[in-house]
């Protein structure tokens, strides 16, 4: 018999009532089971047949190391079919997620059955409760050890993961199954209120995120088409990030996990960008070398195996999208300014500025992009004081192209030396049409090919966190509730 195990809705109490009053001599009231359904701490499961049937049902309550099994029951009909003990397990399993490490529950003296189930799950009787139950029946007190109990993970293909993204300026969740089908993603831009200080202000992006969150994350669901109820994982950025961003995100994925009892999987946000490619091409297989470029990292990374990076070398100064902010702020454009200068520079001359490719030569892998900014910034003074017209098409077609030029160079040279075949495109920057095509380009030449994410997959989103959070659930990787955000956390 296939028996799905969901989350105890309201919807469910009709039939636990039932089920309920048949089972036992003292069944709980609707009241009973109201108080104890949405409170913090516990965790409740009902038990579906196919058609979605209520079979079973159970709950704990979940206090310190110490989950109390306050209910369990089986329709009479369904009994020796193991759903008790699937019931049973899973709340075990959930609670030894939530921090708990014995499990505790009471039962009256005469039912040998179930005394004999909790005897079978490694439970033994520590003591009695003299006339505990109506008519003066005593409950014996089972206790049981639960830093055993196996951690079962969903089974690969089906997970539904809902991630939560908060490590910047846009507050994202979406909801994923299987690790490659995204069932929603949800992105809140705060854009507009950094854009007045041409750049993010982290007391308001925390703010904002505080705003936005709940609301966010409850219309990833929707559109998902789904509940909580059906949810096997939260996956959450840990960093690197803005710190009072990041941990607005954090906490609430905390909070989620808490009270469903759901595991909790960290995914660094860097991580999360290379596995956007996932999306483009689910068969993208290491070894690959990314470039990853976002307002905050311009590195390129070598991934022998996924989980594995290895940073060639990183910008010494400036982001590339940092870059792109800066000298559009100069010229008075707005933020952020990478897609306002990218598409200006669509219709400029790319050699009419000769700016510097910084670090072309170093022979090494690393970037350095504050030298270029202060060119563009020392070219726009100039022409001002000469009292000449700036034509913006053509800086920004310059200033892209000294970009681009630095960036594909060293790509393909590090695609080269360590002889993969496929180079993917991570970060915000990677939306840039021009680092797309030339990079490409480049590749194609050479018999490397080219992983781009989707334009919406490019910038800051949720549904690369919940790829690559599929892949860590998978791997067991699951965090503590103490987990703290890491505003540096690296990839190596
Ligand atoms: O990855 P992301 O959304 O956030 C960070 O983690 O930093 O990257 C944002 C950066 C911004 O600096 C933005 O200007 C840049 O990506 N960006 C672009 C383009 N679209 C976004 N840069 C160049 N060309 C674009 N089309
Ligand atoms: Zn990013």
């Amino acid at each position: 018999m296939t028996v799905r195990l969901r989350h105890f809705e309201h919807c469910d109490l009709a039939a636990a009532l039932e089920i309920e009053r048949t089972c036992f001599p003292e069944p709980w009231s609707p009241a009973m089971f109201l108080g104890e359904m949405n409170r913090s701490g516990r965790i409740w499961l009902v038990a579906e047949a196919a058609g979605g049937r209520v079979i079973g049902y159970g709950g704990v309550m979940v206090v310190g190391d110490e989950a109390h099994l306050m209910n369990l029951a089986v329709a009479v009909p369904e009994r020796r079919n193991g759903v008790g003990r699937t019931l049973f397990e899973a709340l075990a399993e959930r609670s030894s997620r939530a921090g708990a490490r014995r499990v505790t529950l009471e039962v009256r003296d005469d039912n040998e059955a179930a005394i004999g189930f909790y005897r079978s799950e490694g439970l033994e009787v520590r003591g009695v409760r003299p006339g505990y139950y109506q008519g003066g029946r005593d409950a014996l007190i089972m206790w049981g050890d639960l830093s055993a109990v196996e951690r079962r993970m969903p089974l690969p293909g089906s997970e539904v993961v809902l991630a939560i993204e908060t490590s910047c300026d846009e507050t994202a969740a979406a909801v994923m199954c299987g690790g490659t089908e995204v069932l929603s993603s949800v992105v809140a831009s705060q854009v507009d209120f950094h854009a007045r200080f041409g750049g993010v202000v982290p007391e308001i992006a925390s703010r904002k995120h505080v705003e936005a969150i709940v609301g966010v994350v409850a219309e990833a669901l929707a559109r998902a088409g789904t509940t909580l109820a059906h949810v096997d994982a939260i996956a959450v950025t840990q960093g690197p990030g803005l710190i009072g961003a990041l941990v607005v995100g954090l906490a609430y994925a905390k909070g989620l996990a808490f009270a469903t009892g759901l595991p909790l999987v960290g995914v660094n946000h860097l991580e999360g960008h290379i596995f956007a490619n996932l999306l483009a091409d689910p068969d993208l297989e290491p070894p690959l070398v990314a470039l990853l470029v976002s307002g905050g990292h311009t590195s390129l990374v070598h991934v022998p195996e996924w989980g594995v990076y290895q940073t060639l070398g990183e910008t010494l100064d400036d982001a590339a999208g940092e870059a792109f902010d800066k000298v559009a702020k100069v010229l008075g454009l707005g933020y952020p300014g990478g897609p306002i200068l990218s598409k200006l520079a669509a219709e400029g001359d790319p050699e009419a500025i000769a700016f510097p490719r910084a670090m072309m030569r170093s022979g090494d892998y690393r970037f350095s992009l504050s030298g270029l900014k202060t060119a563009v910034i020392n070219h726009i003074r100039h022409e001002r004081e000469a009292g000449r017209e700036i034509n913006v098409p053509d800086l920004a077609a310059s200033f892209q192209a000294a970009i681009v030029d630095v960036q594909v160079a060293k790509t393909v040279r590090a695609a080269e030396e360590h002889g993969v075949r496929t180079v993917c495109l991570a970060g915000g920057v990677a939306a840039n049409p021009s680092l797309r095509e030339t990079l490409r380009a480049a590749l194609a030449e050479r018999g490397v090919a080219l992983v781009v994410p989707a334009l919406a997959f490019c910038t800051d989103n949720a549904a690369m966190v919940a790829v690559a959070g599929t892949w860590r659930l998978r791997r067991g990787d699951v965090l503590g509730l103490d987990a703290e955000a890491v505003a540096d956390l690296r990839l190596d």
